[in-house]
């Protein structure tokens, strides 16, 4: 049974006020090699411009950077899923990012489930 002991309940933090895609969660060394990622295996079937376009954007606003991540992995390239390494992934979304003119920052994004769980993705700041 809860009792109210008179403690604030605290106010429930919004995505935005968690770490977040806005706050340089890549490089821009781990951007140039998933251009690299880009142009050797992704340009067959992909343009840049999918992925600045509005509507795969708002698809993934304020999902985590797992899930896309997850998403990236489990199916991509069509046709051929399970052929990329985590790097490979991970580079190639850091270069989605970097497209969408999100700000690098000091460190790489982590190849590992743990490190891709801990951010949520923003396009832009809504505030
Ligand atoms: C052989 C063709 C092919 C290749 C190569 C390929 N893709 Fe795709 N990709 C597709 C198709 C087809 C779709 C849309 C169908 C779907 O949703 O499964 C898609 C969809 C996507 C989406 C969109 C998700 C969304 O919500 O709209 C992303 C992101 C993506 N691919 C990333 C990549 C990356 C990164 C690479 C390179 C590492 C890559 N793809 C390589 C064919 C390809």
């Amino acid at each position: 049974m809860d009792v109210d002991d008179g403690t604030p309940t605290p106010a429930p933090r919004s995505r935005i006020d968690e770490p977040n895609t806005l706050h340089g969660v890549y490089t821009a060394e781990q951007a140039r090699r998933g251009q690299g990622v880009f142009d050797q295996i992704c340009s067959e079937c992909h343009e840049t411009a999918d992925w600045t376009d509005p509507a795969f954007l708002e698809r993934w606003e304020q999902a985590s950077v797992f899930r896309l991540w997850h998403w990236i992995y489990g199916r991509m390239p069509h046709g051929n899923p399970g052929s990329l390494s985590r790097e490979q992934v991970t580079d190639a979304l850091a270069y989605i990012f970097e497209l969408n003119g999100l700000p690098p920052g000091a460190a790489e994004l982590g190849t590992d489930d743990d490190s891709l769980d801990d951010y949520w993705i923003f396009w832009s700041d809504p505030r």
